[in-house]
């Protein structure tokens, strides 16, 4: 059983929690098999760089839809699999899948290695963040002054100052690992930021009247704020000589024969201009044939892991990289068939240059 988690169901739906609704575990093992496999690479590299690793972690684990558990328990040296997330429920459906599964195909492993979930915000300041999101939220709502610009530049203080702080409040001690890999989490980490500050400004302004350079600039800090803090959590989880590997989506893809209204539907969504005189935009009929647009799911940065890693990371080495796209099969999943829309998953394995 696991223990009572203190992220309630309506912290979950306000953080907006993606993992992967939709699709089974086994579904995943059919339909998944590309990302999978990337996946396994990265965690199986890893694992070989860190040198008879002991103790793993698993960072944005979820219903572990994306990694083959069984394999890392299969690697010899392997005793403690930690499992992060802060959906419990998703946790509960990974371990009762992987215990079935490996009951019926080498119960043995049971006894080799233990699989642990943690009900854990990696981040420990969502919380926090939100309380005082809460309070800036009451504060603008119960004071009419100061108003216009002078409004615009508090309400921006205020938050970067809210940021600030929750980091510097911050207490926390991180469990040290062998290899840890965080597992598609940095894209959902920054996206539930994201929308939080829109939800915020909207309450608080209607988002025409706030200056657009001014939301742009704090998006920006606290993209680039959260991207460090991860960088700086999965340092400080991992052990001298041991290694870690990122995988995260940097990029939506939108690629092939789509009806106008959805191509004109992404256009919108993504406020992109040139719809449809673009020239990798053909018409046929109802339909238009899209040659590719690429928009990075970090907005307001370059979303290369590896130049993130390399800034971040300098104690470490970049030991192997691959991009792969995620999400594009068809399959009954989706409902149309879809194959337009895809994301792209960048995998960075890296290795701590200091000696075990
Ligand atoms: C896109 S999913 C990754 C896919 C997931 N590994 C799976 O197989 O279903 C991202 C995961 O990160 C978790 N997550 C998001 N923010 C988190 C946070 N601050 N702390 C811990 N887990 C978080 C979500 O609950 C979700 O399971």
């Amino acid at each position: 059983m696991l223990e009572k988690s203190e992220y309630d169901d309506r912290f979950i739906q306000r953080l907006a929690v993606v993992g992967s609704p939709n699709i089974t575990p086994e579904n995943s093992d059919k339909y998944w098999i590309e990302h999978k496999d990337n996946m396994t690479w990265g965690i199986q590299k890893a694992l070989y760089e860190a040198r008879y690793p002991r103790d793993v972690a698993i960072l944005g684990a979820g219903k572990c839809n994306d990694i083959r558990l069984h394999e890392i328990m299969q690697v010899g040296s392997v005793e403690n699999i930690d499992l992060y997330d802060l959906h419990a429920g998703d946790l509960q459906k990974a371990l009762a899948y992987i215990t079935s599964k490996i009951k019926s195909i080498m119960p043995e492993a049971l006894d080799f290695a233990r699989i642990n979930p943690v009900i854990k915000d990696v981040t420990c300041v969502m919380k926090r963040l939100f309380s005082k999101f809460d309070v800036i939220r009451k504060y603008f709502n119960n004071n009419l002054y100061p108003y216009g610009v002078q409004r615009e530049k508090e309400f921006l203080h205020k938050i970067k100052a809210a940021f600030c702080e929750v980091f510097q409040e911050r207490e926390t001690e991180f469990v040290r690992y062998d290899t840890v890999v965080s597992d598609c989490i940095l894209s959902q980490i920054l996206a539930g930021i994201d929308i939080q500050l829109e939800l915020l400004i909207n309450d608080v302004f209607e988002l025409i009247y706030v200056n657009k350079g001014g939301l742009q600039e704090l998006k920006e800090v606290a993209q680039k704020m959260f991207i460090a803090d991860h960088m700086n959590v999965l340092q400080s989880m991992t052990r001298p000589g041991g290694s870690i590997f990122i995988a995260s989506d940097r990029m939506l893809l939108y690629r092939g024969r789509v009806h106008k209204d959805y191509a004109q539907d992404v256009y919108q969504t993504h406020k992109m201009e040139g719809f449809p005189t673009n020239k990798s935009i053909r018409d046929f009929g109802g339909d238009y044939i899209v040659e590719q647009i690429e928009v990075p799911r970090f907005e307001y940065l370059d979303g290369d892991l590896e130049k993130i890693a390399q800034e971040h990371l300098p104690e470490y080495e970049i030991v192997g990289s691959k991009t792969w796209e995620w999400n594009r099969q068809p399959h009954e999943l989706r409902k149309n068939g879809d194959t337009f829309s895809a994301e792209e998953v960048q995998g960075v394995v890296l290795k701590n240059l200091s000696q075990k």
